[in-house]
């Protein structure tokens, strides 16, 4: 029996739903006993060339001829954003359709919603894609770990951003010349914003920690710090360090205090996640029963978040086959806390600008004392014109102390400028 998919979108992803459910329609028809049909694609422009040969006819410029028709029993959304898709995806569901998206603003934003929409109206909401691009993590997180209490999530999650740091390391170009290398091509958007300011990974990590930590996580819980201030400087300190530059996002649960993080880190580069570069993904998720758990794969492209978006879609034909459709699952959530404050001792990276006077090391050093922040690592490098350069690593030490060094020291007159702080990951930890 077929069974009718209406695609909402044309793009990167939306083309390789196309291309790859029509590799696999006899596949998935063995497997599940449902042939999937694409049968309208909506997209803004059907006189568009595109990246995979569609027949004219299937495409409509009108949501309508989609989320109308009552022969389509499976949405797609591949639009992206937040509107029109989230009209088009509560529409669909009260329309009795289910849902497969790989939309990760919006799922990040409005997901408990439609979850719970979907749950009224019995039908399936999925959104593999939506994080991790090919990389299966929500479903294995939702489904395949609820034995485990899950304490801590830790990874690269925005291609974007690990393509340029890896740039920036392996070639010592500044920000802005591997930005401009990655816009050209095609791995940066012309607007970078949402990934550079680390929007992108803050949006992934609130769902990933939704569901690992089985609690309403929102956005603004997530403390961000993007990668425009990264500088060719602090990269090759890095890397006479023995580390280099991830922009990592970190979710931690302690007996209900969360604590969840977006920032540039110095890895060391012998930790599982220094070697995860360009456009690749990995994610570290620790259960307490599982132990330690690595997810990695490529986080992005046409082919492999299609591979997610019609994964979905099979789950959606079982179910459909099976009369078990609606098994939602997702809108009773335990009730815990966001806390910053609570955030755990760890190493941190510092680079200081000062002026090169004698004493000023004893003032800078008495600062960390005062804090009870002790130093592992002091390096001076270069001074030139009057003023010197100090990279101090510490031992660890609870981020709230550091901030109260950082303050310190930008009120002492000769330290010129704190110019980078940065987490830096443990030996080997996860
Ligand atoms: N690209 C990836 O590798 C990737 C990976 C994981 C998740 N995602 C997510 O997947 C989604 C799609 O990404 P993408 O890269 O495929 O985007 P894209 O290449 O920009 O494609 C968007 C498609 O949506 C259509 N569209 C946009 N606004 C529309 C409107 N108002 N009405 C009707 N059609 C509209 C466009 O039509 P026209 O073609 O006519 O302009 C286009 O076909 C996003 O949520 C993204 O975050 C993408």
């Amino acid at each position: 029996m077929d069974v009718y998919i209406g695609l909402l979108g044309c793009g990167t992803v939306g083309s390789g739903v196309i291309e790859l459910t029509r590799r696999r329609s006899a596949k998935i028809a063995d497997l599940t006993g449902l042939r999937p049909v694409i049968k309208r694609v909506l997209v803004r422009d059907v006189h568009k060339a595109r990246d995979v040969a569609v027949e004219h006819d299937l495409l409509t410029d009108r949501a309508e001829d989609i989320l109308h028709d009552d022969e389509i029993s499976i949405v797609v959304e591949t639009i992206g954003g937040i509107e029109p898709a989230k009209t088009f995806i509560l529409e669909a569901i009260r329309g009795r359709k289910h849902v497969v998206t790989a939309n990760k603003d919006l799922i990040a934003l409005c997901g408990q919603e439609i979850l719970e929409v979907a749950e009224q109206n019995g039908v399936d909401v999925y959104y593999e894609a939506a994080v991790g691009g090919a990389i299966p993590v929500i479903r294995p997180l939702k489904e395949c770990l609820t034995a485990n209490n899950i304490t801590d999530l830790k990874g690269i999650i925005n291609g974007t951003t690990n393509y340029i740091l890896s740039k920036m390391t392996e070639t010592g170009a500044s920000f802005e010349e591997a930005l401009r290398e990655a816009q050209e091509l095609g791995y940066a958007e012309a607007d970078p914003s949402s990934d550079v300011d680390g929007l992108d990974a803050a949006r992934k990590l609130t769902i990933l920690a939704s569901i690992a930590f089985q609690t309403r996580v929102r956005l603004e819980d997530v403390r961000v710090t993007g990668i425009r201030g990264v500088t060719a400087t602090d990269v090759a300190y890095a890397q006479e360090l023995g580390a280099v530059i991830k922009l990592l996002a970190v979710g931690k649960d302690r007996d209900g205090i969360l604590t969840l993080e977006v920032r540039p880190t110095l890895v060391p580069k012998h930790h599982p996640l220094a070697s995860v570069s360009g456009s690749f993904n990995a994610l570290f998720v620790t259960g307490d029963a599982a132990g330690d758990l690595l997810f990695f794969g490529r986080g992005a492209g046409s082919l492999p978040t299609a591979s997610s978006v019609v994964g979905d879609v099979i789950d959606c034909l079982r179910n459909i086959k099976l009369g078990v459709s609606g098994r939602v699952g997702e809108v009773l959530m335990f009730r815990k806390r966001v806390d910053p404050a609570k955030a755990e001792p760890v190493s941190h990276y510092l680079r200081l600008q000062v002026e090169d006077q004698p004493g000023v090391f004893a003032r800078i050093a008495a600062i960390f004392g005062d804090a009870a922040v002790s130093m592992e690592t002091v390096v001076q490098k270069r001074a030139r014109g009057g003023h010197a350069e100090i990279v101090v690593v510490t031992h660890k030490a609870a981020p709230v102390d550091v901030d109260r060094v950082v303050e310190a020291l930008r009120a002492l007159p000769s330290v010129r400028a704190v110019a980078a702080v940065m987490p830096v990951e443990s030996n080997g930890d996860t």
